[in-house]
Formats: C-alpha cells, structure tokens, sequence
C-alpha cells in the first residue's frame, strides 16, 4: 500500500508504473458485520451510535471483473446513507447485499458478512478489468455512486431507470469508505483539477441528487426567476440546491435551524433565509394531526422574502415533518419534488391544495449517468463549489457518522483514505485561487 501512496504522492508517475505496482492482498475498509444486524433492536433512531457499528477492518482485495475498476482511494465522504446503513435503518443493507449477489457469479462476489460503505471517492485507478477503454492506471478520478447493469431497455434513455439500479457502497459492497474501492468503470468521472482530494470526493452524491431534482428535466426543471424553497439549506443536498438556485437565476429560500446554519447560506449568496428553529414552527399539533395555521404562518414568511409571491419549487427532503407544509405553501401549478424521507416516509398532506391548485409532486433518485457527469463539470468548472466543513480520518468515520446522524454536520463531512493529510491532489492551482474564498465558505464556521 505504501508503493501505491508514495506513487501518488510523487506526482510524476506514468500509467505504466502504476500498471507495475504490485496490488495487496487486503485493504482497510469502514465496514458493517452482518451478526450484527440486530445490535441496536429496541432502541430508539437517535440513540443508535454508528461508533459502535462501523468498524476498520482488513479485507480481501475483491477479484477484477469486466468492465470494473478497483481505485486507490485517497479521500471519501460521509453520506446521510452512511447513517442509514450504521443504524440498521429503514432495512439493513445486508439484504441488498444477497439479492444483488442472486444477480450474477460476478455480481455474488458483493455477498459476503461484511459490508464496505461508502458512495463517494477521489482517487487514482490501479487496475482496469477487461473491456476497459476510456480509463487506464494512473488517471485521477472521482466516481459517482450510480452502479446498472443496463441488460434492460428500461434504463436505456435514462439509467436510473434501470431494474438493476443500485447505490454504489449502500446496496453494492466495496465502497469508498476504504483504501481501495471497487466500481465499474462508467462510474469514473475525471477528479476537478483544483480540489484537493477531500474536496474533491465530497460533492459525489449530494450534488448529482441535487442536479437532476432540481435542474434536470427529469426533477423540477428550475428556470430564471423561480421561488425555490430549500429544506435543509446548509446541509449536504441543501447546500448544493442553494449554489444551483443562486447559478441558475433563481431565488432560493433557505431554510435552516441556526443562526450559523444561516451565516453559511449567506455566505453562499442567499438573502431570504429563514431559521425554523426561531420561528419555532410547530406544523404537527400531535402525533396524527397536522396544524394548517403553522403552514400558513409558515407561508407568510416565506412571502416576506418574496414580495408575496408563493415558491415555484420545494426541494423537499425531511419527509412527514415537513411535506405537508411543503404542498401547502407552492404555488398555483407548481412542483413539489422528493428525494427522500429524513423525519419519516408516511407522508400526510391535504390533496384539496394539490389537486386543486394543480399542483406536481415529483419523485428523484440520485441522477443518471449524464446528469452525475454534468453536475461534476460544473465542479470541475469552478461554477458550483465542494462544501466541506469538516474533514475527519478513516478511524474516525464512526464520530463523523454520528455528527450527521445528529446533525452537528454543516455541509459535507469529509474522510482521508490514503491521503496522509488534507491539501494534498491539487493540479491546477490558478483555477483554484480564483475561487478560493466559495471553495472554503463552509471551513471554519
Ligand atoms: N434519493 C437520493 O438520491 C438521496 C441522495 C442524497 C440524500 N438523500 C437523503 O436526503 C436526506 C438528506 O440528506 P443530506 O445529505 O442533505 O443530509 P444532511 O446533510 O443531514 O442535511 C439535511 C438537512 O435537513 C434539515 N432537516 C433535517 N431534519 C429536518 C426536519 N425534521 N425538518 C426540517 N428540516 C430538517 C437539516 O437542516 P436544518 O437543521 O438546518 O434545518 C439538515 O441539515 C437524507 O435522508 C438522505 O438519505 C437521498
């Protein structure tokens, strides 16, 4: 392993030397164990303590199959998916693990008593299996986390509808929480030459969600000029729905529960911004009964902010807490588009303000593989920005899960993988100064 690092870290290593490096047998990976599904039965979602879930293990170098990669990693990120799979929660990733491995001989290699998380990565391809053209040791990747097999017509004009669609590192095994990681190939995507490693793995995930729900045809198409309303605006998906509002010509309204959580939106370029936790919105009166007047309060703020127009767009991602006020507040003909469920996935609206206001409810998953292309070139660009905030050792991601799982976090939360320490990758250093102040907007805070 030492070989591989002091090869990236020379800088000035060809394809062909790293195409002679010998590979280890076994890497350290973050892992789950499978006899430990039931560790945390009976309690409650908040008490479930990823530091005792995840693990640093040595494990076997997984067998190189067509199509693949396997790619030193030198940095990784935390994913809110990281929590759900330390807490066992909805389901455990295990099951996901044994259906794909009923797929295929290759796809079985996946099963197995432990589970390598992680869907982010930056890093430098060793070895590429067979069929492989577009990628060769030594190229400087990041990847994202979007794994098809493509067999079907389904996915043929838009990969995330394939049958066999997959998180890479959630629902597939040897993920980027590790020295090394196992993809497949059209998930490399070349690493933005001014980021440092950490900054370069942490957009992955969030920013291709954030793409395709909020620009892509395929999510809620913003345009100039909208009202977007933003849940969570400093964290992971937030912060990147912010930066593409502020691009895309719209106005975003962030929502935040802190006045640091609103000093990051600001720092970004947001001026409406609204703090949940002061208002103090109460939108459940109880455990079954929601309270209109907390969604109507809710609106009236929101108009303050936009000279009494409502929001063209929700980005919605909190779930039952929030969906019902989220429908309530949009617009005449306007969209409410989901990605997910963080408070709870038994949704409660009133359909009178749907139907008749023709309103739009869209479903988004992480992105296709163009949209996830798109949303890294823009990085690559310098047009929208990593935003990471913390950055924390391979060792350590059990505390790094834990700060998100109780959103301690701001943005992303990075994790070094081979990298000896953080600053290290950057290639392109006049891009990078140019936009220094945005690159570190969530550093410090
Ligand atoms: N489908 C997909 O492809 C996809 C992709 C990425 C993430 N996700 C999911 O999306 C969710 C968010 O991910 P993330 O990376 O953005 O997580 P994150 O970094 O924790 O940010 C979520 C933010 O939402 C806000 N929030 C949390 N609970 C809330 C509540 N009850 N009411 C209002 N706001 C609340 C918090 O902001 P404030 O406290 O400041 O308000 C929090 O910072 C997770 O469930 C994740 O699994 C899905």
């Amino acid at each position: 392993m030492q070989e591989i690092l002091d090869a990236i870290l020379s800088g000035d290593a060809t394809s062909a030397d790293y195409a002679a490096l010998a590979l280890p047998e076994s890497y350290r990976a973050v892992t789950l164990h499978k006899d430990e599904e039931q560790m945390f039965a009976g309690l409650a979602s908040r008490d479930k303590d990823p530091r005792k879930s995840l693990h640093l293990d040595d494990v076997p170098l997984p067998e190189l199959g067509p199509g693949e990669a396997l790619v030193a990693v030198m940095a990784s990120s935390v994913n809110y998916n990281t929590v759900w799979s330390s807490i066992f929660e909805p389901v455990s990733t295990f099951g996901f693990l044994e259906r794909y491995g009923r797929l295929s001989p290759l796809t079985n290699r996946h099963d197995l008593p432990y589970h390598v998380l992680g869907s982010d990565l930056a890093g430098v391809v060793l070895r590429t299996g067979a069929g492989v053209n577009a990628w060769k040791p030594g190229d400087e990747v990041v990847a994202h986390c979007l794994s098809v097999e493509l067999e079907s017509p389904d996915g043929h004009n838009d990969t995330m509808m394939d049958p066999e669609q997959r998180i890479w590192g959630f629902e597939t095994n040897f993920g980027g929480l590790a020295q090394i990681a196992l993809v497949k190939t059209n998930q490399l995507l070349p690493k933005p030459k001014h980021l440092t490693w950490e900054e370069a793995a942490s957009p992955g995930l969030v920013n291709s969600t954030a793409y395709r729900q909020l620009v892509s045809r395929n999510g809620a198409g913003m345009k100039q000029g909208d009202n977007v309303l933003i849940w969570g605006a400093s964290g992971g998906l937030g912060s990147y729905a912010t930066q593409y509002a502020l691009a895309g010509g719209a106005t975003p309204i962030c929502v935040v529960s802190s006045p640091q959580k609103a000093e990051i939106c600001r720092a970004m370029g947001a001026e409406a911004i609204i703090d949940r936790s002061a208002e103090g919105y109460r939108f459940w009166k109880d455990e079954n009964n929601q309270d209109p007047r907390e969604w109507k309060r809710f609106g009236s703020k929101i108009r303050e902010f936009t000279g009494g127009e409502d929001v063209d767009i929700v980005f919605e991602h909190p779930g039952r807490e929030t969906f019902g006020a989220s429908v309530y507040v949009t617009r005449k003909g306007g969209t409410i588009v989901t990605c997910a469920s963080t408070s709870g996935y038994m949704h409660q609206y009133d359909n009178r303000y749907l139907w008749m206001s023709l309103k739009r409810i869209v479903g988004s998953h992480f992105a296709n593989y163009r949209e996830a292309f798109e949303a890294n070139r823009l990085v690559a660009k310098g047009k929208i920005h990593p935003t990471l905030s913390k950055v924390y050792a391979l060792e350590e991601t059990g505390q790094a899960a834990l700060d998100v799982h109780h959103n301690k976090h701001q943005g992303k939360v990075g994790v070094l993988c081979l990298a000896p320490q953080e600053g290290l990758g950057v290639r392109n250093h006049e891009l990078r100064e140019q936009h220094l102040t945005k690159i570190n907007a969530f550093r410090d805070i």
